[in-house]
């Protein structure tokens, strides 16, 4: 780049950054900041207000989308600066183991894993790429996963069987029974099958897959499981080592509330011999001497990370830990499916409007999918916009309709404002 193009370049980035001062020196807080947290409690308005007020998000604007990014609390944004503040006064990178198993081991309580099974990553994407390059693939193994998938686990799938010649095959996932999901994979199963792979919380339906009857299944036959984790960490209570599956990669920058590109990849201490680590450098290393040839790599799951990072957001994925922590992953879990079931409940009673997402409780999540039956899911959308309500087109597994996600910041008001907003959709 030229010189002058740089200082271009510099002052449009400038301007940029003054056209949202607030957000650039830091938005003004709540009273509530600072103010010692009340007690927790699901069922009080009250305290789900407190809550909400710990958030710089606008209230102009309905967030309906955690599924596709999360919002972060004050204490998130406010650890990364602390952290970049306190690093860029010295010009170290701040590498610190100690601060790292700190973070994965609040991780692992969440997640109901060890430590050392968690290596840090970019986000879920990055995660899947680790356990599909890493796994020893041969040509013409199998692999199973659905119809549904998002861009992230199905192109890395794709690109993979055009590389290597292993072999893709599809399960339409059912929202209607747990047991045809089971018996759908098991019809799929051959001699060849290596690798399910599979999203615990559906990206197009928010249908939750019975993740640990399939892990049963998978390990009768000697298969890999590998779990799509992006929509459940921070959303609801599960435990890795009970699910029984062989790897799992999650986001922080989504349910969990961190910053943006953060993430975290489990893989099962067995297995970290078998997804072998292809990116590596420092970090990754045990020991290694250039002399003598020889190298090792760690003993845990951090042999998946390599290089410099950056400090300050590991730091705010572990404030987020805690903020989640704070209010505990029962209570998250509880406040996200009180709003979903009301918008679930409330989409179901409008006349031309169909919902996608599973009837049964138990296999629904905080993302609740619906279409319009006369009218394309973009002129929905565009109407629901009007109404300051942002939402998510979902396109996957051919689908043409609406995500909305609900999580601890939204309100039942803003349930009942979508309910309002696609009853009001005219039809012309
Ligand atoms: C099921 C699923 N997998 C993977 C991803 C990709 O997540 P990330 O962008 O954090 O890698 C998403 C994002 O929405 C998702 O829904």
């Amino acid at each position: 780049m030229r010189r002058t193009e740089f200082i271009r370049s510099m002052a449009g980035l400038l301007a940029a950054a003054s056209v949202t001062p607030g957000m650039a020196r830091g938005a003004a807080r709540p009273e509530t900041a600072g103010v010692p947290w009340p007690a927790v409690d699901a069922g009080s308005e009250g305290f789900w207000k407190f809550v909400r007020d710990q958030f710089p998000l606008t209230t102009e604007r309905a967030y309906l989308n955690t599924g596709g990014l999360g919002a972060s609390p004050y204490v998130v944004i406010d650890a990364v600066k602390a952290k970049m503040d306190e690093l860029e006064k010295i010009s170290e990178p701040g590498h610190d183991d100690r601060i790292w198993t700190d973070i994965k081991s609040a991780a692992g309580a969440l997640m109901g894993c060890d430590a050392e099974e968690l290596a840090f990553t970019r986000n879920t994407t990055e995660g899947i790429n680790i356990v599909a390059n890493g796994l020893p693939f041969r040509k013409g193994d199998e692999i199973i996963t659905t119809t549904h998938e998002h861009v992230g686990n199905a192109f890395t799938w794709l690109e993979l069987q055009k590389r290597t010649g292993v072999v893709l095959k599809f399960f339409e996932p059912s929202t209607e029974s747990q047991q045809e999901n089971l018996d759908r994979i098991a019809r799929l199963i051959t001699t060849k099958t290596r690798l399910v792979s599979i999203p615990h919380a559906v990206t197009t339906t928010g249908l939750i897959l019975p993740v640990k009857a399939i892990a049963e299944l998978t390990r009768a036959k000697k298969i890999w499981f590998f779990v799509d984790g992006a929509q459940t960490a921070g959303m609801f209570p599960f435990s890795l080592h009970d699910i029984g599956c062989d790897a799992y990669a999650t986001s922080g920058h989504k349910w969990l509330l961190g910053p943006k590109e953060t993430g975290l990849l489990y893989v099962r201490k067995e297995m970290l011999d078998t997804v072998e680590a292809k990116f590596v450098g420092a970090y990754s290393a045990r020991d290694f001497d250039l002399q003598k040839g020889t190298s090792s790599l760690t003993l845990s799951a951090q042999r998946y990370e390599y290089g410099t990072v950056s400090i300050p957001l590991r730091v705010g994925l572990g404030a987020a830990i805690q903020f989640i922590g704070r209010i505990g992953i029962a209570t998250v879990w509880e406040r996200d499916r009180t709003l979903s079931t009301r918008l679930f409940r409330g989409l179901k009673e409008i006349p031309d409007v169909r919902v996608l997402s599973p009837v049964e409780d138990g296999m629904r999540s905080a993302m609740v999918t619906f279409m319009h039956t006369k009218l394309p899911h973009t002129d929905v959308q565009k109407h629901l916009d009007d109404y300051n309500l942002r939402t998510r087109g979902v396109s996957e597994g051919g689908l043409a309709a609406l995500r909305i996600s609900t999580h601890i910041y939204n309100t039942p008001e803003e349930v009942d404002r979508v309910i309002e907003g696609v009853r009001s959709v005219k039809t012309k």
